[in-house]
């Protein structure tokens, strides 16, 4: 037996034994009592009894053991012309000073604070001041428009909002604050306070009463020693896309997931104290919180925080640069960002540039690898490119090239083997189990490891529809793929409204929320078509309701406003036409699959329960009137 099989066994075989051992590397202030409580199942709780912090394992005690002076992060910001180095000492420092300034506004263990911030350190310290503090934090992307906001505001009810002036993009400034205040006025639920960092580029409007400047509110707070929480406290809970307009809030516990995060680091991306790890993605995503935050910190690593894209800040070199100046040895991030430097600079002129001789290995989720992508980046860096795959859900990777266990051959497509602890079948619509090579579902048998989603924040019922009842003892992905006869998993893409645009994560059904709200349309439907640059882009198709004699130009541009107004410019919602109807089942359900379909100039059977077979031909004519449903 390998190395890999002895270990993936050991995991599911022993759970208990595996995970128990692995948490001998977490400071702990009171050990557990039981490794896993799996006396009310689905609902399974890790290391119950245990008590610890996570922001005393992300730094004190690193600075306690000798790492004080090691960096601990480099803010590396190509947008505003900056390159910041924190040591661990530094961090703690401003992390337990924000925290004691926190604390001064009455945040304590059991509250929600929500974060908006752009890519700065300050949106880490705040991160990590809230887990000193035993507060629940809850991370919003700032490219989400104030409706998406509202609505988490409104979820988590956050006692305190910590946000900045504004974020620096590419080609513009983008002011946070009138964002803040009109999503704080479309919700019910309003914040006490209000913790504004000013940025120099951008200058924010305090309003009086409400909101606080944070270098004022932090210079006269004394630091904030950690609180002890339970284990299976939430750390954090972090909203992600499902299939209607109410994002999912996915909670984190503290103790499980700092268990894994410590465990990944070592065995999925072969990184030790000491060496330098970049996820190049948002703090707004799940893989900012694992990998950019918590996961390089509990393992006592160095991370990057890159504020800046992978082309234009300032050219197709920015990734190469960064990691040859900071000596990175493992960099992450979507495929999207390396088909946009092989968009601009296809012969890889820019990386002759630089020294790479300490980069190891570039690891490449959020949406599916293609093979075309994968072979231009292996030949240009001649390292492992390494496919992983996992969900917000799960907080960190399901399937992978384990680099710190045993190394495989790559499959390009394949995202290869399940990771420990992850017990990945492949169902049938009737949760049969389904042989090598053959297309289905993708479930995880319960239960799942430390450091996935215990439940959905105050939301138990809907925990359990979403991924608990389609497949009794199983979690379901949503996401259909195969394994191969080698048991490499082929995971070929969602089975719900779910998009993936840019690695982002969207709801198509969202969107037809907010389009069905202007007053000219009747019936929409939103999919996603394959896009060579961003994976996917949404596509809209819009019945009008009788009578209307708007210019279809007109609304459609009237639509890109709301959709960009009310969800943000990251859906990159552009694109739409006007149908005379959409296809359906006789029972009336829009057949999204098979436009999907169409519009990517897949073949596809046309379903016995369809209505009226002639729209389906009218939808194609209307993609290929946009330039899609090109075959082959
Ligand atoms: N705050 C406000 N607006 C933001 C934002 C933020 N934090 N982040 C992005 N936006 C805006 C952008 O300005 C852009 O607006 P525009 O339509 O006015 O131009 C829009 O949202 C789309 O942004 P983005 O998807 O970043 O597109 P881009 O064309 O600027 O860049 C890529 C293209 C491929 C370089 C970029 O999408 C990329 O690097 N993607 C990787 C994403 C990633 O790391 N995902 C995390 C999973 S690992
Ligand atoms: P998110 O929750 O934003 O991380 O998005 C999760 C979804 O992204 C998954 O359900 C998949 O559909 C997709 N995804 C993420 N990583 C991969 C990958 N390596 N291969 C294929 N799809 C992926």
């Amino acid at each position: 037996m390998g190395r890999y099989e002895e270990v993936f066994q050991k995991s599911i075989q022993d759970a208990r034994g595996f995970w128990g051992a692995a948490a001998e590397k977490i400071s702990w202030y009171r050990k557990w009592d039981n490794v896993l409580d799996d006396t009310n199942p689905p609902f399974y709780r890790w290391f119950p009894g245990g008590e610890l912090n996570t922001c005393y394992n992300a730094l004190d005690r690193h600075v306690e053991g000798g790492r004080a002076d090691q960096a601990a992060l480099i803010y590396d910001s190509p947008v505003t012309n900056t390159i910041r180095k924190f040591t661990y000492r530094e961090l703690l420092d401003q992390v337990s000073h924000f925290a004691g300034a926190l604390r001064k506004l009455g945040v304590e263990k059991g509250d929600t604070v929500i974060i908006y911030m752009p890519m700065i350190p300050q949106a880490v310290v705040a991160m990590l001041a809230c887990a000193r503090l035993g507060a629940t934090h809850s991370v919003v992307f700032g490219g989400f428009a104030p409706h998406e906001l509202a609505i988490r505001i409104d979820d988590a009810r956050p006692k305190v909002i910590i946000s900045a002036s504004g974020a620096v993009e590419v080609k513009r400034l983008i002011e946070y604050k009138p964002m803040l205040d009109k999503a704080i006025e479309l919700a019910s639920h309003k914040p006490s306070k209000c913790v504004i960092f000013q940025r120099p580029m951008i200058k924010a409007d305090l309003m009086k009463g409400r909101d606080l400047d944070w270098d004022g509110l932090t210079a006269d707070a004394g630091p904030a020693e950690c609180v002890p929480v339970k284990a299976t406290d939430p750390l954090y809970i972090l909203y992600t896309s499902g299939t209607t307009g109410m994002p999912k809030g996915i909670v984190r516990d503290n103790g499980g997931h700092a268990v894994a995060m410590q465990w990944s680091m070592e065995h999925i991306y072969d990184t030790k104290p000491g060496d330098v790890y970049w996820a190049a993605s948002d703090v707004g995503w799940v893989v900012g919180h694992s990998y950019i935050v918590y996961g390089p910190l509990l393992a006592g690593c160095t991370t990057v925080l890159y504020e800046g894209k992978s082309v234009g800040t300032p050219d197709p070199g920015a990734f190469w640069r960064v990691i040859s100046q900071h000596g990175v040895k493992a960099l992450f991030t979507a495929p999207t960002a390396f088909r946009a430097i092989k968009k601009e600079d296809p012969q890889g002129e820019y990386i002759k540039k630089y020294d790479l001789s300490g980069f190891k290995y570039l690891f490449l989720a959020g949406e599916r690898l293609d093979p075309d992508t994968y072979h231009w980046a292996h030949n240009l860096l001649q390292r492992p490119v390494i496919d992983h795959w996992w969900q917000t859900e799960t907080g960190w990777p399901i399937t992978a090239n384990c680099m710190g266990v045993e190394r495989f051959p790559i499959k390009p497509g394949s995202s290869t083997k399940p990771v420990p602890g992850f017990n990945v079948k492949i169902l049938d619509t009737d949760g049969a189990v389904l042989g090598p090579n053959q297309e289905g579902l993708v479930a995880i048998k319960l239960p799942l490891p430390p450091g996935t989603l215990p439940t959905l924040w105050q939301a138990d019922e809907r925990f359990l529809q979403s991924y608990m009842k389609m497949f009794p003892g199983y979690y379901f992905t949503s996401d259909g793929g195969y394994r191969d006869e080698d048991g490499y998993t082929f995971v070929m893409g969602r089975v719900d409204d779910v998009i993936n645009v840019a690695g982002h994560r969207l709801s198509t059904g969202a969107m037809e929320e907010v389009i069905a709200r202007h007053p000219a349309v009747a019936e929409c439907a939103v999919i996603g078509a394959a896009d060579s640059l961003k994976g996917q882009l949404p596509l809209g198709f819009v019945v009008l309701k009788a009578g209307v004699d708007t210019d279809n130009n007109k609304i459609k541009e009237e639509l890109v406003r709301m959709v960009r107004g009310q969800i943000g410019p990251i859906a990159c919602f552009r694109e739409s036409c006007v149908v005379a109807r959409l296809p359906k089942t006789r029972s009336g359900k829009i057949l999204r699959g098979i436009m999907r379909k169409i519009a990517d100039g897949h073949e596809y059977r046309m379903p016995s329960t369809i209505d009226d077979p002639a729209t389906l031909g009218e939808i194609e004519d209307a993609l290929k009137g946009m330039g899609y449903a090109k075959k082959g």
